[in-house]
């Protein structure tokens, strides 16, 4: 029987990384838990964070899954490390995509929008410290963009708002990358293009997290190749605003209290 990928996030954000997965990797089974209930993990203790991501590889690893991509910059960044020195599978994270934003820039200034809990992190900081050399990296926190995606409300007016404040600093400043640090932020790509002017580049992390996905599968003699394989997603809160980003008639997206 061929073992499924498990995926999980703090809630809906992670399915923008499940899409590049999905893509890149047509014949693999996958399973999603969106752990809405408890979003934002960006406002918790790293305690706290800790204690959900393992709740949710738990029960992934319960389900049979030979890799467990945790698609969340939040709970990479506070509990990757845990994780692979506790469990007998891979692990695939997603972190800031700085390097790429560091190569990129020509004013040398790139802004990072992430969750309270990414920024803090040392694994973000590590980072910054070694592939953003000679680079002014301004930092922001999307403090309650996670909400709003949450409970669908991507294109509101508190949305605009909100993103026009955290974006005008750092294009007072002369950002000409922003880094979407944090995965239900691909999400926000309509409002973003509208606010931002045409010359910032927008860098997320999701299609070179696919990538590393498939390489590790292919290093471990993982990969499957079942055609037309199931897409399970489970929410242990709102199913229809997880339906609606998965977008996907095929996928079962069903309630769960994991
Ligand atoms: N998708 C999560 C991330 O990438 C959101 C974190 C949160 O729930 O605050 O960081």
């Amino acid at each position: 029987m061929p073992k499924p990928i498990g995926i999980f996030d703090s809630g809906v954000g992670g399915t923008s990384i499940w899409k590049e997965v999905a893509k890149m990797l047509p014949n693999e089974k996958t399973i999603y838990l969106a752990d809405s209930a408890n979003a934002p993990y960006g406002e918790k203790s790293k305690e706290e964070i800790l204690r959900l991501s393992i709740k949710n590889t738990e029960y992934l690893l319960g389900q049979g899954c030979k890799i467990v991509l945790v698609a969340c910059n939040t709970a990479t960044t506070n509990a990757i490390d845990y994780l692979r020195s506790h469990y007998n599978v891979p692990f695939i994270g997603i972190e800031p995509a700085i390097k790429p934003a560091a190569l990129h820039t020509k004013t040398k200034k790139v802004g990072v929008l992430a969750t309270k809990g990414t920024l803090s992190s040392s694994l973000f900081h590590n980072t910054s410290k070694l592939f953003a050399e000679g680079i002014t990296v301004l930092e922001q926190e999307g403090k309650g963009l996670v909400e709003l995606i949450e409970a669908g409300k991507i294109q509101s007016e508190e949305m605009k708002t909100l993103l026009q404040a955290f974006l005008q600093p750092m294009l007072d400043q002369n950002i000409d990358c922003l880094v979407l640090g944090c995965t239900h932020y691909p999400y926000l790509m309509p409002v973003l293009k509208d606010i931002l002017p045409e010359h910032i580049n927008i860098i997320d992390s999701g299609e070179a997290v696919a990538r590393q996905t498939k390489a590790v599968l292919e290093h471990n003699n993982l990969l499957s190749s079942v055609a037309e394989p199931e897409h399970i997603f489970y929410t242990n809160a709102d199913v229809e605003v997880l339906k609606d980003l998965v977008d996907r008639p095929t996928a079962q997206v069903a309630y769960l209290d994991f």
